[in-house]
């Protein structure tokens, strides 16, 4: 993620000068010495660190990235908010409510503009989706349904890294894809009100990491085998505050789909269906026509025309983070917070959080501060 975020701030100048910025990629911090200087020697950071209060303290230095592992995410965040950082931090943005809280506190009571790495957003047909939805197309909104399939962790013998320890991860795909989903589900089709949810850990021990095996996805060797304490897969029932109903669902270790994100969203008058291994795609149906007709993403959707001159040509996953780092920067110039913010981080947490307290209880859970009427 750090790299991408360095493509993205890289991005900027070309993608969107009208911002008038100069990027100066000043320091880069990574306990992991080879990392730190493959950031100086292939990605133009003028210096490295292990330490980010280097980072942090320095004064040369307008804005941070935030791409550590999770458990470190509140701890960066918070000391940024107080050195007075504005910062784009990865999510899920705390491992917890609590820590997610703290982090849209501290950029709260500093005043410092933010952005969370809700990269999906930014996909000029999702971006369709939502004009559709917010323009009333597609009628009164009845159901969605997201489900988030990836294979990333299929494989038993990728090493018991980060990810799979509670404590450095939180609770595993609920925070890492389905943080993403109900993101998504919520920006475009409002707040989720209530949840009630399954988790799965399929595969339950892993094996340890060799001694470089610092990477999220790096194999194991073939000596012991850890537990794994993060979950595999969940699935939400959800209720929207303004009436839809819907499934949300995620695992990170089918085998098949790669990253196989989909949202579909059914109103009264049509419906909507998008999957992320088509990115520049938007399947459409109204009630007066017979099946779907695929919308190609084309200038006039979301930032489209920045990227590719026209209809038909495709845009990539790097060019959401540019996307994200210019309305990031641009939060920051102009003083407006305009990318998804800290509290929206907090926001998706919520739903993360209720759906951990409906595994506990069994039963339906509200999220806590979302205003029903
Ligand atoms: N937006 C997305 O779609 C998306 C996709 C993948 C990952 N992520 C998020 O990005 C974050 C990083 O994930 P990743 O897959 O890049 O992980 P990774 O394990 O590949 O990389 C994490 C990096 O952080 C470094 N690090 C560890 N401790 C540090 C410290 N104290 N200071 C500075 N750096 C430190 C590690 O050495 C490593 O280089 C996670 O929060 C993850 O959820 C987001």
């Amino acid at each position: 993620m750090g790299r991408l975020h360095t493509r993205g701030y890289r991005g900027i100048k070309e993608f969107f000068p009208e911002l008038d910025v100069e990027i100066d990629l000043v320091m880069v911090a990574d306990p992991v010495a080879s990392s730190a200087q493959y950031a100086v020697d292939r990605l133009g950071y003028r210096s490295a660190t292990s330490d980010y209060n280097d980072i942090l303290n320095n004064p040369e230095i307008d804005v941070v990235s935030i791409c550590s592992p999770n458990f470190l995410h509140r701890e960066i965040a918070v000391a940024a908010a107080k050195a007075g950082k504005p910062f784009w931090i990865e999510k899920p943005m705390g491992r917890s409510l609590a820590e997610s809280t703290e982090i849209a506190q501290a950029a709260a009571d500093a005043g410092v503009a933010t952005s969370v790495g809700f990269n999906y957003r930014h996909v000029p047909s999702i971006q369709h989706a939502r004009e559709l939805v917010k323009s009333g197309a597609l009628g009164r909104i009845n159901s969605v349904r997201a489900a988030f399939l990836a294979d990333y962790a299929s494989d038993p013998d990728t090493a018991l890294s980060w990810r799979f320890i509670r404590e450095h991860s939180g609770p595993g795909v609920l925070a890492d894809l389905i943080s993403h989903a109900v993101d998504l589900a919520q920006y475009i089709v409002g707040p989720v009100t209530e949840v009630t949810a399954l988790t799965e850990t399929f595969i339950k021990e892993r094996p340890l990491p060799s001694q470089d095996g610092a990477q999220a996805f790096a194999k194991g060797g073939s000596g012991p085998r850890g537990t794994v304490e993060t979950d595999d897969y969940a699935a939400l029932l959800t209720r929207f505050r303004d009436g839809a109903v819907g499934t949300i669902e995620a695992s990170r270790a089918h085998v098949g789909p790669h990253a196989e994100y989909t949202l579909e969203i059914y109103g009264t008058e049509g419906s909507v269906r998008w999957n992320f291994h088509d990115m520049n795609e938007l399947q459409i149906a109204t009630r007066n026509e017979l099946g779907y007709r695929t919308a190609r993403a084309a200038p006039g959707h979301g930032e489209f025309a920045r990227f590719q001159p026209g209809v038909g040509l495709s845009m990539g996953f790097d060019d959401l983070k540019t996307i994200e780092a210019y309305q990031f920067v641009r939060s920051v110039v102009e003083g407006v917070q305009y990318a998804p913010s800290a509290e929206e981080g907090r926001q998706a947490i919520a739903v993360v959080k209720a759906a951990e307290d409906s595994m506990e209880s069994g039963s339906w859970v509200k999220i806590a501060g979302v205003d029903t009427q």
